[in-house]
């Protein structure tokens, strides 16, 4: 059994994707759920579903690594497999990162290497793309740029404004995001000389292909 840490700051919406896909599973649950500040609905999500939901308080906090040291003793006290990161809106020290290296994955809403950081889909909308996505990746010491594991992909059209496109990414993310989890748990997937590799073969620029 893979037990999962799971990182949030809003929503959660990708948080109950995971907590559904763990449904009756032996294979991988989620042990907790973090956040950076209480009045999170993820918080409420994991508490509805009976699993841990533990406030890391970030407000307040001017030194990223004494918050980081902070939050990495709570999360290690459930000793996790896997750290995953869904719309947790901190940067991490490197210190954070390479603590849980090869064993954190984040989503990251745009078809990475396009478009890292925030206001991904008004950018992508400003540019004139016709075509905007989601990423999971692993976490590596440069932001939103871990080695992509899966990405999926999604028109704009022409009237489209951020919040179509968001949730047309949103809808994506809940299918990919679990999937991805299922591949690490079940020991397929791994981060080696950093690279994703699944099922023994390195995945490029853009992750596993669909196609
Ligand atoms: C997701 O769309 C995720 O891609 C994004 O935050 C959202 C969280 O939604 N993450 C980032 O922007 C990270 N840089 P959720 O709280 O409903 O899961």
């Amino acid at each position: 059994m893979k037990k999962l840490v799971v990182l949030v700051s809003g929503n959660g919406s990708n948080l109950q994707a995971i907590i559904d896909r763990c449904h009756d599973r032996n294979d991988m649950h989620i042990a907790a759920v973090l956040a950076n500040k209480e009045e999170v609905y993820g918080l409420t999500r994991a508490t509805d579903a009976g699993i841990d939901a533990v406030v890391v308080a970030s407000k307040g906090m001017t030194d990223r690594s004494q918050y980081d040291n902070q939050l990495m003793a709570t999360i290690d006290e459930y000793a996790p497999d896997l750290i995953v990161l869904a719309g947790f809106m901190r940067i991490l020290t490197p210190e954070f990162v390479r603590h849980y290296e090869g064993k954190m994955l984040n989503i990251h809403p745009s078809l990475l290497p396009k478009y890292p950081g925030l206001n991904t889909h008004q950018r992508a909308i400003d540019a004139g793309d016709t075509e905007h996505g989601t990423s999971v990746h692993f976490v590596t010491e440069e932001l939103d740029g871990g080695p992509v594991i899966l990405q999926a992909r999604v028109p704009i059209f022409e009237d489209d404004n951020a919040d179509n496109v968001f949730a047309r990414i949103q809808e994506q993310e809940h299918r990919i995001y679990p999937l991805v989890i299922e591949w690490f748990c079940q020991g397929r997937l791994e981060m080696t000389e950093g690279n994703a590799v699944l099922d023994s073969a390195t995945l490029g620029l853009h992750g596993y292909a669909f196609e």
